[in-house]
């Protein structure tokens, strides 16, 4: 197989990073489709840690062409000093691809983020405040600045007029400070002229790859629940994390799209506001929140932490066509007398078996579980299927049953080792 999706089927900071990392020490391209730097994908190899927000995951192997797409929302500033914090980390060898049609994210975004979140009141999404939102607005409100534009100097300038006279507007309605034309157009056309050597068409570039078949490996950002389309709406980002999001977001026809991996842990994460039936409290959070280091990697929030639950696990399963899945933070289980899985919900006296559309059913949703046994051996540094307690194993084998998918990979810690590997899918 040749072009696989890594898909986040869950609420987001499901590991997507290190199996992006692992897998891609055979590809040739590794391509972010959606998102922006509201993502943070970890990878840890030879004693080093590195979170990326923009930046492919591919970035650490010279051999792998690194494709920031059409579908991201990308924050220059950030992204250059992103690419900066890898050059001072002795990475620079690198290749790296801009799509002249990605959205830019400006001030005025993360100002307006802010202000919308503020206007919430109790009811903030708890956004990662990056602007990803309000730059989605004006890409489809069609006075987005896109990244070609920054290197063209009279388009950009009348781009930018066209933009503020609206941004103005409602900065001023929100009672915030204007911005001025003259100080903006010059730190963005600075910001073109540092990306210019990385600045092309990529869907050419993709679309080229595939013909060759070469090995490409899509980076999803967020998780399938955050789905703009498909999630916990409104408790969502603005972009589509699924399979399907690939096509749109790089310009890659939808045949070239082989097989999609679902990354998820074996338990459940949440950042941010939003329902989350299965969320815990007390000692049992707690314990699993300090062993899986259960604090955002972009705000260093506190991660909301729950039992696995089958019912949005399926939902995301069917929703991006998952073909095989990857059990990540699978370490952090260990030492549990008992461990719960959700198999259906309840709501209004009924057991259902899918995600209600509406936030009001989702949040009367009550969980109906299943316990399995836990198991007290550490597993860190099991790397055979086989060699993991059988209580493990069994628990692995409930989720293939109920999700109806192979598990392929089983991550039993954050270094690039710490994977068993049951299956060669890339
Ligand atoms: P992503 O956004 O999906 O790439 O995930 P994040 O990097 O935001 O969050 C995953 C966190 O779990 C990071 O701190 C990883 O280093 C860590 N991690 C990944 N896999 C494992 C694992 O198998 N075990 C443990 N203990 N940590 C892991
Ligand atoms: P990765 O790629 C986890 C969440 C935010 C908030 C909601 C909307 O690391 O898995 P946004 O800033 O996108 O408008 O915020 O989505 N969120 C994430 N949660 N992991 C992420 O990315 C996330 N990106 C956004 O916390 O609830
Ligand atoms: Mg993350």
């Amino acid at each position: 197989m040749s072009r696989l999706v890594v898909v986040g089927v869950q609420w987001g900071d499901e590991g997507k990073g290190k199996m992006t990392d692992f897998l891609g020490q055979k590809a040739d391209v590794v391509v972010r489709y959606q998102g922006g730097n509201n993502a943070g994908h970890t990878i840890t190899f030879g004693g080093n840690k590195y979170a990326l927000q923009s930046i492919p995951s591919g970035i650490f192997n010279p051999h792998i062409k690194n494709v920031m797409a059409n579908g991201m929302v990308i924050n220059p500033k950030a992204a250059l000093a992103e690419l900066e914090g890898l050059k001072s980390r002795g990475v620079t060898d690198f290749q790296l691809f801009v799509s002249d049609r990605a959205a830019v994210i400006m001030p005025y975004h993360m100002m307006l983020d802010g202000a919308y979140e503020t206007a919430k009141g109790g009811k903030k999404i708890g956004t990662t405040q990056k602007g990803i939102g309000p730059a989605y607005c004006d890409k489809y409100s069609r006075i987005g600045i896109r990244i070609g534009d920054l290197i063209d100097k009279d388009y950009f300038a009348e781009r930018l007029h066209d933009a503020l006279a609206v941004k103005n507007m409602e900065l001023k309605m929100l009672g915030m400070e204007t911005l001025e034309f003259e100080p903006l157009y010059k730190e963005y056309l600075a910001y073109g002229e540092q990306l210019k050597p990385y600045i092309c068409d990529t869907a050419i570039l993709l679309n080229e790859e595939a013909e060759k078949d070469s090995k490409i490996l899509f980076e999803g950002a967020q998780g399938v629940m955050l789905c703009i389309e498909n999630g916990t709406y409104p408790f969502v980002t603005s972009s589509s994390p699924t399979a399907a999001g690939v096509p749109i977001g790089t310009g890659l026809a939808p045949r070239y799209i082989d097989k999609a991996l679902g990354i998820c842990k074996a338990y459940t994460t949440r950042v941010g506001a939003g329902p989350f039936p299965t969320e815990l409290d007390g000692e049992l959070a707690h314990y699993i929140r300090e062993r899986g280091h259960e604090y955002g990697t972009v705000t260093g929030r506190p991660r909301r932490v729950g039992y696995l639950d089958m019912v949005a696990l399926r939902h995301a399963c069917r929703i991006s066509g998952i073909n095989y899945l990857s059990v990540m933070l699978f370490d952090v289980l260990s030492g549990l007398e008992a461990i719960k899985i959700c198999t259906a919900y309840e709501l209004d006296g009924k057991q259902i078996d899918y995600v209600p559309s509406t936030l009001s059913k989702l949040e009367r949703c009550k969980p109906v579980y299943i316990e399995m046994p836990g198991w007290k051996e550490e597993v860190t540094s099991v790397r055979n299927f086989e060699e993991l307690p059988q209580n493990a194993k069994n628990y692995l084998h409930k989720i293939e049953e109920l999700t109806k998918t192979e598990i392929v990979v089983v991550s039993v810690g954050p270094d690039r080792t710490q994977t068993i590997r049951r299956k060669e899918i890339f």
